[in-house]
């Protein structure tokens, strides 16, 4: 291996990404790519847990699919794949229960958040879902496994889960990973109040025309302290403004943050620029988009040779432990 080892990564398949996804996590799954040996799964089995229906799953998954290609995840740099293409994720998982005391998976704050949002729900899977995503990633040896830091109590749990496994068996195959937490600029929903959600239809899709990036950006909530034109506003605490730092010149923003506050610039304006950047921005990734999304058997296809070569490492992995654990071979 000359990268600097590999990163394993997952997303449930949540359809079309918004630019949230985007700065959170797509943008540094494609940087990674450089320096690291890179395996990006669509988790569909994770998805699972908490879907009432499957009726889009597999437009989901491709959705998912074109905005991750488009983006720049190259899969001639890395694995891309769906997890539920490489079968031996659930043999490990089940392999991996075993060795998990049921309560550290009820003490999870993120178990404890989904009973509160699924309350009807909470099926056993749903409670093995960190188990699922620990065999996910030592499956594949991962070393680092870039997340947001909601994730950090699963990431811990996994290297717990080895530590158990390696010690019963007396074995070194499993591997500890470790968080790499993604550092990015704080975006709120364009409600300006909440995180950047397509439940809380509060977000701006990678895909949407420019046109409708434009019509959407000029109803975001701004300063809810200026109510006119002539009053000044504070660009710290505009979302509108926070985009701007992202997507827009030094020289632009510097003159937003300074002419704001002293009712210089009207957030029409301010909008109007602030989509004209965007849509400047996100223009090639949505021609590559609707290239991608013209071929959709192209799609699984190329996902299937993900899956092809990930199943390679997994079937390697599988192999020890089938050895270190005594099943036949
Ligand atoms: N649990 C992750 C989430 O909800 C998704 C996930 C599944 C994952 N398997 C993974 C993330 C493996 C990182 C590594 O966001
Ligand atoms: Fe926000 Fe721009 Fe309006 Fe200032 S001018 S409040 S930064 S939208």
């Amino acid at each position: 291996m000359t990268k600097k080892g590999r990163v394993f990564s997952g997303a449930r398949p949540t359809g079309r990404q918004h630019i949230g996804n985007y700065l959170g996590a797509i943008k540094n799954y494609v940087d990674m790519q450089e320096d690291y040996d890179c395996v990006y799964c669509i988790v569909d089995l994770h998805a699972l847990t908490t879907l009432e229906t499957t009726k889009d799953l597999r437009q989901n998954t491709l959705e998912m699919a074109w905005d991750w290609l488009a983006a720049g995840m190259d899969p001639n740099k890395s694995i891309i794949f769906v997890q539920s293409m490489v079968k031996q994720v659930t043999e490990l998982h089940t392999i991996l229960s075993m060795v998990t005391p049921l309560g550290k998976l009820t003490d999870l704050p993120t178990f404890k958040e989904k009973v509160r949002d699924h309350p009807h729900n909470v099926n056993y899977g749903l409670v093995g879902y960190p188990v699922l995503q620990a065999a996910d990633i030592t499956l594949y040896k991962t070393n680092f496994v870039p997340v947001g830091i909601d994730q950090v109590p699963h990431i811990e749990f996994t290297r717990e889960c080895v530590r158990s496994f390696n010690y019963l068996y007396n074995t070194t195959v499993l591997i500890e990973p470790q968080a790499k937490i993604t550092q990015f600029p704080k975006i709120l929903g364009t409600d300006g109040v909440n995180k950047m959600s397509k439940s809380l239809n509060n977000d701006i899709e990678l895909a949407a025309t420019a046109d409708e990036t434009s019509a959407i950006v000029m109803k975001m909530v701004t300063d809810p302290q200026r109510l006119r034109r002539t009053d000044p506003g504070d660009p710290d605490v505009c979302n509108v403004f926070s985009l701007h730092k992202v997507f827009s010149q030094p020289d632009e923003v510097e003159n937003i943050n300074v002419e704001c506050r002293k009712a210089g610039i009207g957030c029409v304006d301010c909008k109007k620029l602030l989509a004209k950047n965007m849509n400047d921005y996100f223009a090639p990734l949505r021609a590559k988009r609707e290239e991608f999304a013209k071929d959709e058997s192209g799609t699984w296809d190329m996902l299937r040779d993900g899956a092809k070569r990930a199943e390679v490492i997994a079937e390697a992995t599988m192999a020890e432990v089938r050895a270190a654990v005594g099943l036949p071979k």
